[in-house]
């Protein structure tokens, strides 16, 4: 993916509250164009694969096992930029030091359930894309 394009997931207690569509909003009012989606549910081995960067980390075993305890929607959005407006859009990792009106800040409760991912630079777009979503699924 280019510099234009984002991996974003509502991670599970988003969605278990009902969050999915107050969030879908505030992606459209952000003029994020959706280019793939899908409503799915990772295994602990596909979480674990997908966060493998962090697998160092002492919240990894938290990180993966919080993001396969139930379904999430994944989804590539495009804007100029999309990166670091997406970061920009949904606030600081910690909800509680998001700025008010963000993603994080309005349907966030903690570090680990912060309401949304983002991917974190154009490099890791490109693979986390590549994770969910096949050539036929984004349009
Ligand atoms: P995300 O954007 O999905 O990328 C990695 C995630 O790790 C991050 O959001 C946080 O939810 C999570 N994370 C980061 N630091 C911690 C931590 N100290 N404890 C639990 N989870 C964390």
């Amino acid at each position: 993916m280019n510099g234009n394009k984002t991996l974003i997931m509502i991670k599970p207690t988003a969605v278990r509250k009902g969050y999915i569509g107050p969030i879908m909003g505030k992606i459209a009012e952000g003029g994020f164009k959706i280019k793939a989606m899908k409503y799915t549910r990772l295994s602990l081995e596909q979480a674990k694969a997908f966060y493998a960067v962090h697998s160092e980390r002492p919240f990894y075993g938290e990180l993966t096992g919080f993001m396969s305890s139930g379904p999430i929607v994944a989804a590539i959005l495009e804007k100029e930029n999309a990166v670091e407006a997406w970061r920009n859009f949904i606030g600081a990792t910690n909800p509680a030091e998001a700025a008010e009106g963000t993603i994080r800040k309005l349907y966030g409760t903690s570090l680990g359930e912060n309401a949304v991912h983002g991917s974190d630079s154009d490099e890791n777009a490109g693979i986390e894309g590549d994770f969910f979503f096949s050539a036929t699924e984004i349009f």
